[in-house]
């Protein structure tokens, strides 16, 4: 049984590397479905038919439990949860990364200024709100909805030298204040690969990637489902199903090299 990390593109790698790294005994799938990437710029009907397409071809492929290492499939995943997965493949699991991460945000706004970076689709789901809201919360922070910025970023050979990327670094930084220590998470795994660029731009934010989060949210939901953990165990191995616009060998090969980075 292994477990599947599931983005639109490039971006989920930043998040399951960190987990697979701590983690090298078990088997795993990358699935990239960058032939229809920008998820964040789609409706909620379009990334929910495309990330359930793309799961079903996930469980075919052995995945047990699947992660949603993008937040804008991770704004369907109530839709998924609850009625998609009980009427199909009720004995797979899928987690989100919206509900760790604002875990985190829940830590730290009382005392600090939040700002949130994502796409267009994660901002008008309002996910990150309601998932303050029930953790009861009443946190302050600031969302700015990013268009272009993950795409630029998933087409880019070069990210930290790609003029495209630092203009819409530039651009989504704005109204972010320069003087005053704030929060700023990117919340589009693919804005991790521009986190130097989004650094340069506002030199006193910490800036918090989903990685660690997710990578630590993960590792307690196994020791909690030993079930699960104790399924997995198999021979270590890291294979790719990708769905792709270009040459599939060469973007799998971009894939590896951002595994090593
Ligand atoms: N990586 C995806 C996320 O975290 C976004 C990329 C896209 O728009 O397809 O939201």
């Amino acid at each position: 049984m292994r477990i599947g990390f599931f983005d639109s593109g490039i971006g989920g790698v930043s998040v399951a590397k960190t987990f697979i790294r701590n983690n090298p005994s078990f088997s795993y799938l990358y699935f990239a479905d960058d032939a229809h990437m920008p998820y964040g710029e789609r409706s909620p009907d379009e990334v929910f038919a495309l990330t359930t397409h793309a799961l079903t071809r996930m469980f075919e492929h052995s995945c047990t439990l699947v992660i949603l290492a993008c937040n804008s499939a991770s704004t369907v995943l109530p839709r998924i949860q609850q009625e998609w997965l009980p009427a199909h493949f009720p004995g797979k699991k899928v987690l989100g990364i919206i509900r760790p991460t604002a875990e985190d945000i829940a830590m730290h706004a009382h005392e600090h200024e939040v700002y949130i970076l994502a796409t267009p689709i994660t901002v008008a789901s309002r996910a990150y709100d309601k998932e303050l809201a029930k953790i009861n919360q009443v946190a302050h922070f600031f969302e700015i909805a990013c268009p272009k910025l993950a795409e630029v970023i998933e087409k880019s050979e070069n990210y930290l030298s790609d003029a495209q990327v630092s203009h819409y670094c530039k651009l989504y930084t704005q109204p972010i204040p320069y003087d005053k220590p704030i929060y700023v998470y990117t919340a589009c795994t693919h804005y991790a690969w521009a986190a130097q660029l989004l650094q340069q731009e506002r030199p006193l934010a910490k800036l918090i990637h989903q990685s660690s989060i997710i990578a630590d949210t993960l590792s307690a939901y196994l020791s909690r489902h030993t079930e699960i953990s104790q399924a997995l165990i198999q021979p270590a191995e890291l294979s790719f199903e990708v769905q792709c616009s270009s040459e599939d060998k060469q973007y799998i090969q971009k894939l590896l090299n951002l595994f090593t980075i």
